[in-house]
C-alpha cells in the first residue's frame, strides 16, 4: 500500500476525476488509514511503498505492478502524469528482493490483471494494451483470458470484477463487451452478479482473501450476495478516494511469494 500524503486530484484521466470538485487529504487519509488497519486485523502482511510529491494517484498501489510466485512485472502507465510512480515500485521491488522487471508494453499492473490462481484475467480497452497480455504470459508462463472493457467508467478491470478465490469472481456484465461476457459467463457460471448501483459505488473495487471481502459499505445487494455464498463483507467508506477514481482494491497491491 502507498499512503495517500500528496493525495489530491489535480488532472483528470477518468471520468470519476473532476479537478474542479475539492479533496480532503485527511478525510482521504483516515480511509486509507481504515483500510490498512482493517487488513493487519485480518491477518495480513502490508508492507508500504513511499508516496512521491507530485505523484497523486500513487496511492493507487494496485496499478503499480503484477506480482505472481515471486516476480513482479512493473507498470507501464498509459498517462504521462503517472509515469514517475514505474521508478518508484521498481525500486521497492528490487530492493525487496522480487525478480523485477518493468512492463515494455502499456501495462497498470493489477489495475488490468488479475490473478485467479490459474490464469491471469486480462483487462484491455481502456488502459492496458492488448499486446501487454502475451507480454504477462510470458512473463509469468501462465494462461491469459483477455477481456474487454466498453465503459468509460469501468476503465480497469479491477472496477469491473473482482477475484474472490480461486474459482469464484463477481463482475458487472455491462461493463464487458458482448464478446467478453460470454467468456466470463461460460468460465464463472456461477459468478456474483453485480447490478449497475452497486457497481457505479465501486462494489466491485473489492480485496477478497478468499473468506473476507472488503467492500463499500454504500453496496446494498453484494453483502447479501456475498453472505450467501459462505464470504464474510466487510463494509468500508472509500468516498473521498473514489474522487481519483479508486476505492479499496485499487489501494491495495496483491504480493505473491514464490511457491
Ligand atoms: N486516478 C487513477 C487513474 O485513473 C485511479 C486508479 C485506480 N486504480 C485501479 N486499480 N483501478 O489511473
Amino acid at each position: 500500500m502507498c499512503e495517500p500524503t500528496f493525495f489530491e486530484v489535480t488532472y483528470s484521466i477518468n471520468p470519476w476525476m473532476d479537478p474542479s470538485r475539492p479533496t480532503s487529504n485527511a478525510r482521504g487519509l483516515s480511509q486509507w488509514k481504515t483500510l490498512h488497519d482493517l487488513l493487519v486485523e485480518l491477518g495480513h502482511t502490508v508492507d508500504l511503498v513511499e508516496p512521491v510529491a507530485g505523484l497523486p494517484d500513487m496511492v493507487y498501489s494496485a496499478n503499480g505492478a503484477t506480482v505472481v510466485d515471486g516476480r513482479a512485472l512493473v507498470a507501464r502507465f498509459r498517462h504521462e502524469q503517472r509515469e514517475g510512480e514505474s521508478p518508484a515500485y521498481l525500486d521497492w521491488f528490487r530492493v525487496h528482493g522480487w525478480e523485477t522487471r518493468q512492463a515494455e508494453r502499456v501495462n497498470e499492473g493489477e489495475g488490468d490483471f488479475l490473478y485467479t490462481g490459474d490464469v491471469v484475467l486480462a483487462g484491455t480497452g481502456f488502459r492496458s494494451a492488448p499486446e501487454a497480455h502475451d507480454e504477462i504470459r510470458e512473463f509469468f508462463g501462465v494462461p491469459v483470458v483477455a477481456l474487454t472493457l466498453v465503459d468509460p467508467r469501468y476503465y480497469h478491470l479491477d472496477t469491473a470484477l473482482a477475484v474472490l478465490d480461486d474459482n469464484e469472481v463477481m463482475y458487472h456484465p455491462e461493463a464487458f463487451s458482448p464478446e467478453s461476457r460470454e467468456v466470463l459467463a461460460e468460465r464463472f457460471p456461477d459468478a456474483i452478479v453485480a447490478d449497475a448501483e452497486d457497481a457505479a459505488v465501486f462494489g466491485l473495487n473489492a480485496v477478497s482473501d478468499g473468506l473476507h471481502v472488503i467492500v463499500p459499505e454504500q453496496a446494498k445487494r453484494l453483502p447479501g450476495q456475498l453472505r450467501e455464498r459462505g464470504f464474510v463483507p466487510v463494509g468500508i467508506d472509500m468516498t473521498e478516494l473514489l474522487k481519483g477514481g479508486g476505492g479499496a482494491k485499487c489501494c491495495t497491491l496483491e504480493l505473491r511469494p514464490a511457491r
